[in-house]
């Protein structure tokens, strides 16, 4: 059974088994979530990142590092589409949410904190965005337990939750 809730807080600090990183496909690092877990992490989040994907990741693909100095055992990484760049297919966008339920289950995760991926920098409009997490997540078969969905924003967060409640 499958709990799916929603948070407000800093992704970085979440105690669960993996987080998700909303990445780029150059797998480098950034801003926002990205930048956030790289220097919550240390120097060895780079590196592993180097090391595991020397050309990058494609949008919508999921690869997993270590957390290092993160709470979280693992990280989940998952470039998601640049809606402002033109990348408007949500199929890409669901497939970051299920490829990172997809590599949580093969790592065995049972707790897992997504952020809003896409929803930040890449522009994808923050209401469509929740709706695209909300029933992707609740509608992807996993092992995970627990899913956080996580936001800074108190108001996002409280859309998340009446949007789960109306999936419960
Ligand atoms: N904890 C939780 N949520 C956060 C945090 C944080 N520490 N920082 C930002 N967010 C929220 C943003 O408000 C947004 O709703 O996460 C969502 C995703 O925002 P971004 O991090 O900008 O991710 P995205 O829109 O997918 O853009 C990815 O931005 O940071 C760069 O390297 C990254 O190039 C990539 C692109």
């Amino acid at each position: 059974m499958t709990v799916l809730n929603a948070t407000v807080g800093d992704i970085t600090t979440q105690n669960v088994d993996a987080i998700v990183n909303a990445a780029n496909t150059r797998m480098r690092g950034g801003g926002g979530v990205d930048g956030a877990i790289h220097r919550a992490a240390g120097p060895s989040l780079l590196e592993e990142c180097i090391a595991r994907f020397p050309n990058g990741l494609e949008t919508g693909k999921a690869g997993w590092t270590h957390g290092f100095n993160l709470p979280a055992r693992f990280v989940i990484h998952t470039p998601g589409p640049n809606y402002r760049a033109g990348q408007t297919d949500q199929r890409l966008l669901e497939s970051s949410y299920r490829n990172c339920l997809a590599v949580a289950d093969e790592l065995g995760v049972d707790s897992i904190a997504f952020p809003l991926i896409s929803a930040g920098v890449y522009g994808w409009p923050k209401e469509d965005a929740v709706k695209i997490a909300v029933d992707t997540l609740s509608n992807t078969p996993t092992q995970v337990s627990q899913i956080r969905i996580v936001t800074l924003d108190a108001h996002i967060q409280s859309t998340v939750q009446e949007l789960l409640t109306r999936y419960a």
